[in-house]
């Protein structure tokens, strides 16, 4: 395929490309934050922790809502984060073929390089997750009498159980921690990136913006990788 038609399309600007990435991002950074927050309930009990899920499904029609508009999100995050990434390849290798002493790669573009592989861990990480524990037993279209229980005389899935048992293989609960190093990284420079693409800053807020970011993309790892740790060191 020639570089002009994987150009073309209503995504083919470069600066629409970088909008729909951070606004999307931005959303997504939203989301985890949420869902980090969410599962934190685990350490007041199971039965917190399924209410809470069960109090989600059972708003309905604006829980499925929010569930189209976050995959509408992840899908359009990852078509134009893939795009940027490989223009970014193209433009390096024509720069290359004019100018062969080229140095060594900038720090933009080690970040911009990071930014797509660590996106790829995670895309495919998402997939595995949602595998295990949206679509895993007692799931939708996965009914499974051992994963349903009563709180409070309400029928829910027991989501607790199952996240348990996840968290009793050191493969999968040091997995997760790994993985959630790695959005941290992706949340560091996605949130500076994000910002940049959007004109929300100015260069001087650099390093201001960085940090921000870091400890942002820190503080949801660390709110995510807790829960799995407590779980597989017996502590809940
Ligand atoms: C320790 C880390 C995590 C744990 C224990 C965890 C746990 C869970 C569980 C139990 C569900 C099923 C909820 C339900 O079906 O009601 C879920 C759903 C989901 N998780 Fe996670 N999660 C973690 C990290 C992440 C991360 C880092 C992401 C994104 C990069 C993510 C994205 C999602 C998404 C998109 C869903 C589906 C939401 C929905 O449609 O209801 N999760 N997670």
């Amino acid at each position: 395929m020639s570089s002009s038609s994987a150009e073309s399309g209503w995504l083919s600007s470069p600066i629409l490309k970088k909008v729909v990435t951070g606004v999307t991002g931005l959303g997504l950074t939203l989301f985890v934050l949420g869902h980090m927050i969410g599962n934190l309930t685990m350490f007041s009990g199971p039965d917190a922790y399924n209410q809470y899920a069960h109090f989600l499904v059972s708003l309905g029609p604006l829980f499925y809502a929010v569930e189209i508009g976050l995959l509408a999100f992840f899908v359009f995050h990852i078509i134009t984060g893939i795009r940027i990434a490989m223009g970014n390849r193209r433009a390096r290798r024509s720069r290359y073929a004019v100018r062969r002493t080229a140095g060594g790669p900038s720090r933009q573009t080690v970040a911009s390089r990071s930014m797509i592989i660590t996106g790829l861990l995670l895309m495919a990480f998402l997939v595995i997750h949602l595998l295990s524990f949206k679509f895993g037993p007692g799931g939708p279209g996965n009914a499974n009498a051992a994963y349903f229980t009563t709180v409070d005389g309400v029928g829910m899935r027991d989501l607790a159980k199952l996240v348990h048992e996840k968290f009793q293989t050191p493969w999968y609960t040091f997995g997760y921690t790994i993985i959630m190093l790695l959005l941290m990284l992706h949340l560091r420079h996605g949130v500076w990136s994000a910002l940049q693409s959007l004109g929300a800053m100015r260069p001087s807020l650099t390093p201001v913006v960085y940090t921000i970011g870091g400890l942002l993309g820190a503080g949801i790892a660390a709110g995510f990788i807790v829960m799995p740790l407590a779980i597989y060191f017996g502590f809940i």
